[in-house]
């Protein structure tokens, strides 16, 4: 399969409505769509990621008022947290339409659906008309991709079309939360802090790891964000060199000569942005080992310190 590289949102559109597949960016990684009412063109994203069938994907709206078509009940929590943070990075999990196929949800009775705030996105996905399934633009258990070059680079041959964009803003995928229950729950942490969350709903809880919330997030389950080389989680840069091809990313610079690459991020924002690319980055240049400072768990640090654990395992 030839994959088209267009930077046209309409061009995108057509192709994702003849059932493509269609990469486009949004604010914090690059996401992999298609139409939700084709259940071919669904099950190609899971062909294409090598994604395993009982992990579901979210979709994505450019208007709230397409959270009617796709879930069937926004409680006062849903309803609160959409109004605060509807357009961004952030996914909320709502009682499924039963119209939206299973395949879409992987048999789950929930959706994740998220609106995004990246123009681009909101361009492409207000072209579309209707909701558009996206999981990350990757290749199943590896980095989420930050550029359209991340995208070509796991995928290329293997979808329809990359909507060329920049960079992406965050760097780290949405926070999820299943609003179905009377609090909310953070299944996976992300560039919306636990914070933000408590400020508008100060009983946010944070998923403890148990079965019933893996029953409830079946990704979880599943091996993400591993790169190539072996990560692990230091508290401060080596002082001197301990093996060949090692990498480094943190806060702090170390000695020179320790590392054969070297990325130190201006604050910890700059730190999940770049992290993923990072990673691609050291890959490229057959680093085998990567020495990732750890971070305080303070706002956008518990999402990247989930990020580095996930890494590292
Ligand atoms: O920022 C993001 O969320 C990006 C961009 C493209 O929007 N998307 C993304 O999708 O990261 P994905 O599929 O890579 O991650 C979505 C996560 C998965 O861990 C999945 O298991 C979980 O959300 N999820 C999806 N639907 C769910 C549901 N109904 N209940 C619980 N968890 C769900
Ligand atoms: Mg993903």
């Amino acid at each position: 399969m030839n994959t088209l590289i267009t930077s046209s949102p309409e061009e995108a559109a057509r192709i994702l409505l003849s059932d493509g597949l269609v990469a486009f960016p949004t604010e914090t990684v690059y996401g992999l769509g298609s139409r939700i009412d084709s259940e071919a063109a669904v099950e190609r994203i899971f062909q294409a990621k090598g994604r395993p069938t009982d992990n579901p994907l979210i979709v994505h709206i450019s208007d709230k008022r397409q959270i009617g078509a796709v879930a069937i009940e926004m409680n006062q929590t849903a309803s609160k947290l959409a109004d605060a943070f509807f357009p961004g990075p952030l996914t909320l999990v709502l009682p499924k339409h039963p119209d939206v196929s299973e395949v879409v949800t992987a048999g789950l009775n929930t959706i994740g659906v998220r609106m995004p705030d990246d123009e681009r996105a909101q361009e492409f996905l207000r072209l579309c008309g209707q909701p558009v399934a996206a999981p990350s633009a990757n290749r199943s258990g590896r980095p989420s991709p930050t550029s359209w070059e991340a995208v070509r680079d796991d995928l290329d041959g293997r979808i329809d079309c990359i909507l060329k964009g920049d960079a992406t803003r965050l760097g780290l995928e949405s926070t999820v939360v299943d609003v179905t229950g009377p609090s909310p729950l953070v299944l996976r942490p992300g560039s919306i802090s636990f914070e933000d969350l408590r400020l508008v709903h100060p009983r946010t809880e944070f998923h403890s790891g148990d079965t019933s919330a893996t029953a409830r997030s079946p990704g979880i389950r599943h091996r993400h964000y591993r790169p190539a080389a072996e990560v692990i989680l230091v508290h401060e840069p080596a002082g001197e060199k301990t093996a060949n091809n090692m990498g480094y990313i943190g806060l702090e610079a170390p000695t020179d000569g320790a590392y054969e690459l070297v990325h130190v991020a201006e604050n910890v924002e700059h730190y999940a942005r770049e992290l993923f690319s990072f990673f691609r980055k050291a890959e490229k240049l057959g680093i085998e080992m990567i020495h990732c400072q750890r971070v305080s768990d303070a706002g956008i640090g518990k999402a990247l310190m989930d990020r580095l654990e996930r890494a590292s395992t």
